[in-house]
């Protein structure tokens, strides 16, 4: 039996979807030595192999078959456009793409003028402005922070993740419009699909009983 081989994006995510798989019975004790540095762990037993990657990267990781499996968040997924199956919304994590700023500048929105949009996810925000509003724009690309941008005048609106809402409040500026919702989903790689169907199918199964038990808990 080959290895399966699971990217994970590290963080909070990666913590809780260890979790979840600890409970469809895959685990990797060595994951759990807060001072290793090793990058790739292996469970012998289960013919598994669990790595950590950094999220942006995990759709590659799965596009190119050095993972079978992926969990990283549907903006990450979006924003990459890779590709691969998406097959299991695993509920964490959840949040809102949304174009935000100031309150003023939702008049620009609803009139369709050319405004400059700051964000770290340009594709995501083409693809809002251009082919489902029809309203061009300049998109301004980021790499945090992206609250800043309308508070300086880098840009008259962001497209960012929200999650609770606490730092739009905080810096005077808020949700214009939602983009779509999010949260982590599991993908997998289109041949390991076919190759591993067996194993990876077994897997999707025994995690949504996992899952509808922990929403009905
Ligand atoms: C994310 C996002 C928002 C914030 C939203 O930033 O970009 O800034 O969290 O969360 P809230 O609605 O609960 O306030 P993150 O902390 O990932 O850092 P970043 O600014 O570097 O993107």
């Amino acid at each position: 039996m080959r290895y399966l081989t699971f990217a994970l994006a590290k963080g909070r995510l990666a913590k809780k979807t260890l979790e979840i798989l600890e409970k469809v019975g895959f685990s990797c004790e060595e994951m759990k030595d807060p001072n290793s540095r090793k990058l790739i762990f292996t469970n012998e037993e289960q013919k598994i192999k669990i790595f950590l990657a950094k999220a942006s990267d995990v759709p590659t990781y799965v596009e190119y078959g050095a993972a079978d499996i992926g969990v990283v968040g549907r903006d990450t997924i979006l924003e990459e456009g890779r590709k691969l199956y998406e097959v299991i919304d695993l509920g964490l994590g959840k949040c809102r793409m949304c174009v935000a700023g100031p309150k003023e500048a939702g008049e620009l929105l609803k009139h369709g003028e050319l405004i400059r949009v700051a964000t770290k996810y340009p594709n995501i925000a083409k693809d809002y402005f251009y082919n489902k509003k029809h309203q061009t724009v300049e998109i301004i690309k980021l790499n945090g922070s992206i609250e800043l941008a309308p508070i300086v005048g880098l840009s008259e609106v962001i497209v960012d993740i929200v999650e609770t809402g606490s730092t739009l409040k905080e810096n005077g500026l808020e949700v214009l419009e939602e983009i779509c919702r999010l949260s982590a989903r599991m993908v997998v790689n289109q041949v390991s699909m076919k190759m591993e169907h067996e194993r990876i199918t077994k897997l999707i199964g025994a995690l949504r009983e996992v899952l509808i038990h922990t929403k009905e808990a």
